[in-house]
């Protein structure tokens, strides 16, 4: 626990698609739990334990990354010329599997836990690899460095897609291996608040047995957990689970129990009304993933039709699939992807023929689905800065390709923000009203 403190900043958030609410000159109080007693416009008070923020400086809630493969970070930005199934085959398979050395995985995720916190993800939901003495140093990894986190032991079993040397050795010890991660999380010494959560986690259709689908669906109605798996997100895929299951991803998902308040499907992009409809009605929602999809889908995933059909949607980074960590890169990747699906890209068809009207979104849209969208994603009150919401926060500093001109238009700030900038003005990352980078 920390003390409680009260933050003066200029502060913005994203409560809903297309609303935007600004306070030039907010006083944010946060109590000991790290939980936002009160938003309010300055007015001359004088809280105890006051801090200022800076002039020029803009708060943002932290960013959420609603689908990230931790031990794929040491492979970030490479073999994205590949298709997936080749991708997850030679390249991605081989290096999740040296995550049996646990000095390995204490080595690279130590580096990229700092790492992602810099670039102002608060909140992760990470795929971890098979192995439980691995994902459970994630888990303490997070833990240590204040980064809330949802964190599941991928389960694959499937002997036709996954190689001998990178399987789980039967669907019964997939089972025993997550309900062993769940219990080792959740008794956590320093987790008395569930800062990091287990999650279910069969990887996709594909590389899981109906008996292994069947057995994490029942642990799913049993403890409650959040559970994330990708879905319907190529055409290689989604017609493999076609063939094999004679239904769609989700109408799989859905009879394995795999669809809750609590699952994220990742990626997405070949849904259609009828697989929207039954997520909407199970509460489940997608993580857009829109660089991987560039890549390995050759797709956009249709989010204003999936917000049209009420279902909820975050973003994700899909890290290595996607090969940038930061969030900020990720939600100008969801504006490109939706304008380019808007108006189509083949200039040998006609303009009216080429895309698809009204698929657009906005800077406004982009930091909602990357911190609001996010946090009601996952079922967690987060992602906006109302009292009983956890204060999660970034401060943007201007400088570097960034600038903040004052009295310029909330809109505009916000837009400069999307569109450029980085890393470097992450200028202070806190979670649960502790600072964290
Ligand atoms: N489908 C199954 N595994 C993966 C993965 O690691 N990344 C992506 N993008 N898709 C997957
Ligand atoms: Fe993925």
């Amino acid at each position: 626990m920390a003390a409680p403190f009260t933050l003066r900043a200029a502060a913005l958030h994203t409560p809903a698609p297309d609303t935007l609410e600004h306070w030039p000159d907010a006083l944010i109080a946060v109590d000991a739990s790290g939980s936002i007693q009160s938003v309010q416009p300055y007015n001359g008070q004088t809280p105890d334990n006051l801090l200022t923020l800076p002039p020029g400086h803009i708060l943002l809630p932290g960013l959420i990354d609603l689908h990230i493969h931790a031990p794929q970070w040491p492979q970030l930005g490479t073999a994205l010329d590949l298709p997936l199934e080749q991708w997850l085959q030679d390249h991605t398979f081989p290096l999740e599997a040296r995550y049996a050395d646990s000095d390995f995985a204490a080595e690279v995720y130590g580096a990229m836990v700092p790492a992602l916190l810099a670039n102002g993800t608060t909140t992760a939901l990470y795929f971890g690899s098979i192995h439980l003495p691995a994902t459970q140093i994630l888990a303490e990894t997070c833990l240590r460095h204040g980064q809330r986190a949802l964190v599941g032991r991928v389960a694959m079993d499937h002997p036709e897609l996954c190689p001998p040397e990178y399987r789980d050795a039967s669907a019964a010890q997939a089972e025993a291996d997550t309900r062993s991660l769940i219990k080792a999380i959740r008794a956590l010494p320093g987790n008395e608040s569930a800062l990091v959560r287990p999650v279910i986690t069969p990887r996709f259709i594909p590389a899981c047995t109906d008996d292994l689908l069947h057995r994490l669906g029942k642990l799913a109605a049993e403890t409650g957990c959040h559970v994330q798996t990708h879905a319907s997100e190529s055409d290689w895929e989604h017609e493999h689970v076609l063939d094999r299951c004679g239904c769609s991803d989700t109408e799989a998902l859905g009879g394995f129990g795999l669809l809750t308040r609590r699952s994220v499907l990742a990626h997405g992009n070949l849904l259609g009304d009828d697989d929207l409809a039954l997520i909407r009605e199970t509460g489940a929602a997608v993580a857009h993933c829109p660089l991987s999809n560039a890549y390995f889908a050759g797709a956009v995933f249709p989010l204003r039709r999936a917000l049209a059909h009420g279902v909820r949607v975050g973003l994700g980074t899909d890290i290595a699939g996607g090969a940038h960590p930061s969030m900020l890169d990720s939600a100008r990747m969801a504006i490109t992807a939706s304008r380019m699906l808007e108006t189509g890209v083949d200039p040998a068809l006609p303009a009216g023929r080429r895309g698809r009207p009204g698929a657009r979104i906005d800077a406004t849209t982009a930091l909602w689905l990357a911190t609001a969208a996010g946090g009601a994603a996952l079922d967690l009150p987060i992602g906006q800065f109302r009292p009983g919401y956890q204060f999660d926060a970034i401060a943007i500093s201007p400088g570097s390709n960034l600038t903040l001109p004052p009295g310029e238009a909330p809109a505009r700030l916000l837009e400069r923000i999307i569109h450029t900038a980085s890393r470097a003005n992450v200028a202070r990352v806190w979670v649960a009203g502790r600072e964290v980078a």
